[in-house]
């Protein structure tokens, strides 16, 4: 397999809004991020990926830009982007910007002008059509709720946004708007960043039809999910972007990739069609939502998640190359999800680092995963600040009738927000965040949860983070070892193997709060092991044969 440095390495997702203020206004912002460098540089992370900062109303925090060459005034200047960006070389840690181009803002220049008249130059920058029959073009629901369609009285037509109506969806058919979009990626890329993620980027080329979709449960607007994800000239574009721009760099790219599958992920993956080094896939984070979408939730089952990620690693194997993920700024933070946030929050937030850090691909870690940081329960949809959880609450409790309580349910258990609360720093009034009143309230857990003390104490998770991120530097079978999953059928015990040429690991995960017995499969046979990483005190005697594991242990033995 050939070796490359975005495989070796460890990434550190920023979402700035929530991670640091440096000047009062309850905003994060680049001068708190630079005050935060050498905490990361402690970590050990390689790279940082930085969630929008470029100008924009922050109609969906930042995800709607307004200009794509310019700072938003709260997150600070270009300077002290510069400065950030020097900072992070120095510690030897690299960037990796966000880079949102399958829609802009309503407030982008280029919006302003093409809403204005049917034939102005930048009409075709977006997508419009007339109604049908008085109503919206298709019946494509956006993610936020509603019809994926706005009426703009101006031109008597109607413009396409698959997120907010303040998110008009880019048409990339317009060769245009593809130069104008290389040439700003060329902007940022000689500015020094190293590289991109690149959101929703399989959805830039729709089905030119835009044919209707399959209403679910009787409701008035569908997913269309088909006819724009992984669309017709996807690959095509993203070949273009790769010639014109990524090949000229040294750089990583992640192309954030809903309704991907592994015979999809290839193709974006695939050294060899040139276009991005890895995806973000959804199977795994989607194991939790029914038929409805996102807010049908059900519990999600170990044997999918078995199902889902040996799928993934033994498919991408030698093909394409997959990024582990369970938090971001979009998901509920993964101790509260597929841990326990109470009893065993630290034991079971080592256990799950361990569970996705051994695996084949590059590992993210999402600011306050490395705290094991939980979920937040507020009382009043008042202290919600997400477009999309607001906009469901009011869709579901005012359209639907549903119970306001249970509607709540549904967003503690999946509401973005809950990655969204303050980076808890320390003790001190909002968790040392701000000085100032901050934009979302910080999880009351801060008093115990919180940096300062889990930089004083050698069993904490971030500790285990920093030696998860250094073993792999020392142990090339975590990056390039192929991976085999043992114990299929067991019910609470998730583990496997990676092996590269005479050395194999076996990785032991128990996703239970009970004491399941571990037993190692027959063909494998070893003279001598060594255990790499442990989320309980040592038990080096022990045998590898039968191991009767505690709540949420972890275990990774090398073998020869
Ligand atoms: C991606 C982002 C999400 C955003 C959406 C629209 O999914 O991760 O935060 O709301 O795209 O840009």
């Amino acid at each position: 397999m050939e070796k490359k440095w975005w495989k070796e390495a460890v990434v550190y997702q920023i979402y700035p809004r929530s991670f640091k203020d440096a000047d009062g206004d309850g905003i994060g912002d680049l001068r708190g991020i630079i005050s935060k460098l050498d905490y990361l540089k402690e970590l050990g992370i390689d790279v940082v990926w930085l969630s929008p900062v470029y100008q924009s109303p922050n109609d969906d925090n930042g995800y709607d830009i307004s200009d794509y060459r310019n700072i938003m005034d709260e997150f600070g200047t270009m300077e002290d982007w510069e400065e950030m960006v020097s900072e992070m070389h120095k510690r030897g840690i690299k960037l990796v910007m966000d880079l949102v181009v399958n829609h802009t803002s309503d407030e982008h220049p280029w919006f302003i002008e093409s809403r204005k008249s049917k034939d102005n130059a930048y009409r075709d920058y977006y997508i419009w059509r007339p109604g049908k029959e008085g109503k919206e073009p298709n019946n494509w629901e956006s993610f936020f709720s509603g019809s994926a369609w706005e009426y703009d009285e101006a031109t008597g037509e109607y413009y396409l946004h698959l997120f907010s109506k303040k998110q008009p969806d880019l048409n990339w058919e317009n060769p245009n708007v593809r130069k104008e979009i290389y040439e700003m990626m060329r902007f940022w890329l000689d500015k020094g960043v190293d590289g991109f993620r690149m959101d929703v980027i399989n959805m830039i080329s729709k089905v030119p039809e835009l044919p209707d979709g399959e209403a679910y449960d009787g409701k008035k607007y569908a997913s269309g999910s088909r006819y724009f994800m992984n669309g017709p000239r996807v690959h095509e574009f993203l070949q273009e972007m790769n010639r014109e721009v990524l090949s000229h760099y040294d750089i990583m790219t992640v192309g954030e990739t809903p309704g991907v599958t592994p015979k999809e992920g290839i193709l974006y993956t695939d050294p060899a069609r040139c276009e991005l080094n890895m995806v973000f896939q959804f199977e795994h984070v989607d194991l939790d939502s029914g038929p409805g979408g996102k807010w049908d939730i059900r519990p999600w089952k170990l044997a999918d998640l078995k199902k889902t990620m040996t799928k993934w690693q033994k498919e991408l194997e030698g093909k394409g190359w997959n990024s582990l993920y369970l938090n971001n700024h979009d998901q509920p933070r993964a101790v509260s999800r597929f841990g326990d946030d109470k009893q065993y929050r630290v034991e079971s937030a080592k256990m799950l680092a361990t569970f996705l850090h051994m695996m084949q691909g590059t590992p993210y870690i999402y600011q306050g995963e490395e705290l094991g940081m939980t979920n937040v329960r507020f009382s009043s949809i008042e202290d919600y600040r997400d477009i999309e959880t607001l906009n469901m609450y009011k869709e579901y409790v005012e359209k639907y009738g549903e119970n306001p309580q249970a509607v709540l349910e549904k967003i503690y258990y999946k509401g973005r927000d809950n990655a969204r609360t303050p980076m808890q720093w320390d003790d001190s009034k909002h968790a040392g965040f701000t000085d100032g009143t901050p934009w979302i309230q910080v999880n009351p857990n801060y008093k115990e949860i919180n940096a300062k003390a889990a930089l004083q104490d050698p069993d904490s998770v971030f500790h285990y983070y920093k030696k998860l991120i250094q073993l792999r530097k020392q142990h090339p079978v975590i990056v390039y070892g192929t991976y085999h999953l043992i114990l299929e059928d067991h019910p609470l015990i998730y583990a496997y193997t990676r092996t590269l040429e005479n050395e194999k690991l076996v990785v032991i995960t128990n996703f239970s709060n009970e004491t399941p017995v571990f037993r190692l499969p027959e063909d494998i046979v070893y003279t001598a092991k060594e255990l790499l990483i442990h989320n309980y005190p040592v038990v080096e005697s022990e045998e590898l044969h039968e191991i009767r594991l505690r709540p949420w242990e972890a275990r990774v033995y090398k073998i020869q």
